[in-house]
């Protein structure tokens, strides 16, 4: 059996290396043989089937806590001494770790606070995540101080909410073990949020999964070093940077320039802030500010390869003065108000109750046409979940389409709201039946759509 194991975990080595790129085109290999590919890499995982990550990080041994809370375990472990001191300026969340039944706790170990390991693939996104809490952490000391001015005592007071919402985003309100997190794209958490965005539901994390090196990476920038700590009401997976609950969408898009930064300057360009952004605004005449912006809201951002693919002289109309109009128009059709389209929970949030429209399940094929943020133009999303032909447990496939175009990144979570990056920039005349968007006669139709 340990033989099989190598073999297919060498045959699996040599796969990966040949492995091109399956998201987005690859100008060398046709369809064909990505899906080819594709499929064999599948047959692969089944085969291999999903080694748990007990073991996989550096610690060695996996770890029982038989007779431990998850507040135990963490309190009497040394590698994790500043989260558990975290934990303990806030009496509720030592309950919910100690007391409540059935939860998921991911733990940053010591060595994620304050200074996070040094990986090489950090994306900006993860600098501003990974700068967040170890920010927090730093700024600690004035917990412990005693209480002497108002100002301090001001400080105190907001750094304990901001800490409590950060600490409460690291929990799952069920317990889960690392088989279990993979089956979801995104989970909720036990945050819930009360800021008027996202309508007032739980947070969620964005769940990604690899078989080969095994790991599970939350929100795109912190990965899961060792899973399935089993504690009497829970379970623990480490975590190799701490969590910070999302930012607006648009914010998040500023954060992965290299991919979304032509989307982002047209959104500035056009002033969508308004209908892509969730923040506090401070009020001029006294000190109490609001939320203002789009509470609610699903972005198809498309990336920069794909606005590359239109005629260059359509890109220089469209950002000129005189395109201005068409391209808020062209960007509105990329959004859904009011929907919080993630590919396994759906929810509308113009519904007084009830608003979830859940595609869910094992398996599912799902299909809904949505009002898009321009007037009378709708958004047809298809969203599968499907399983290896051979079971493995704690491996699904996502894939979600709109307007035909497969999304190459599906799911990253905002403070208010979805957002999923598509390669192509939608054609709001909906010529779907042609093979490839043609933007060419541009010219006959879209300064005039845009005065319209
Ligand atoms: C998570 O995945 C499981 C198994 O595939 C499924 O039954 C469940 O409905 C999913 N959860 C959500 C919220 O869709």
């Amino acid at each position: 059996m340990r033989s099989l194991i190598v073999l297919v975990a060498a045959a699996t080595t040599l796969t990966v290396r040949a492995r091109p790129p399956i998201r987005g085109a690859s100008p060398l290999a046709g369809d064909f043989f990505q899906r080819a590919l594709q499929n064999t890499w599948r047959a692969v995982e089944a085969t291999l089937g999903w080694s748990d990550l007990t073991g996989l990080g550096g610690y060695g041994e996996p770890f029982v806590a038989p007779d431990k809370s998850v507040y135990q375990w963490l309190a009497s472990n040394d590698d994790f001494s500043k989260i558990t001191k975290l934990i303990k300026y806030d009496e509720s969340i030592v309950n919910l770790l100690d007391s409540s039944q059935g939860l998921t706790f991911f733990a940053p170990d010591n060595k994620a606070l304050p200074s996070p390991r040094h990986r090489k693939d950090v994306h900006s996104i993860q600098v501003y995540h990974q700068d967040a809490l170890p920010q927090l952490w730093s700024h600690v000391d004035i917990l412990d101080e005693g209480d002497d001015d108002d100002d301090k005592e001001k400080k105190r007071r907001l750094f304990k909410a901001i800490l409590h919402q950060v600490l409460l985003y690291h929990v799952l309100p069920y317990d889960s073990t690392s088989t279990r997190l993979g089956v979801n794209s995104t989970v909720q958490t036990a945050l819930v949020a009360k800021d008027g965005s996202f309508d007032g539901q739980p947070r969620r994390i964005k769940i990604e999964k690899t078989l080969v090196p095994p790991a599970i990476t939350l929100n795109m920038y912190a990965k899961v070093i060792q899973g399935d700590i089993e504690a009497t009401n829970g379970v623990i997976h480490v975590v190799d940077h701490p969590l910070f609950p999302p930012i607006s969408i648009l914010d998040t898009a500023y954060m992965l320039p290299h991919w979304l930064s032509t989307t982002t300057s047209a959104a500035q360009k056009v002033h969508l802030e308004d209908a892509l952004q969730y923040h506090y605004v401070r009020s001029q005449r006294d000190k109490k500010g609001d939320f203002e912006g789009a509470p609610d809201v699903t972005l198809f951002a498309p990336s920069n390869d794909a606005w590359k693919k239109l005629p260059e002289k359509l890109v220089l109309y469209l950002f000129s003065p005189f395109g201005s109009k068409a391209l808020r128009k062209l960007l509105l059709f990329h959004t859904v108000p009011d929907y919080l389209i993630f590919s396994e929970w759906i929810h509308d949030a113009r519904k007084e109750k009830d608003g979830n429209v859940v595609a869910s399940g094992v398996e599912f094929d799902w299909e809904y046409t949505f009002p898009s943020g321009l007037k009378d133009h709708t958004l047809h999303v298809h969203i599968t979940k499907t399983t290896p032909t051979i079971p493995v447990p704690g491996i699904a496939y996502f894939e979600l389409q709109v307007e035909n175009e497969k999304a190459e990144t599906i799911d990253i979570v905002g403070r208010n709201g979805a957002l999923h990056v598509i390669p192509s920039v939608l054609d709001p005349r909906k010529n779907d039946h042609l093979d490839e968007p043609n933007w060419e006669d541009w010219e006959d139709w879209l300064p005039k759509w845009g005065e319209a």
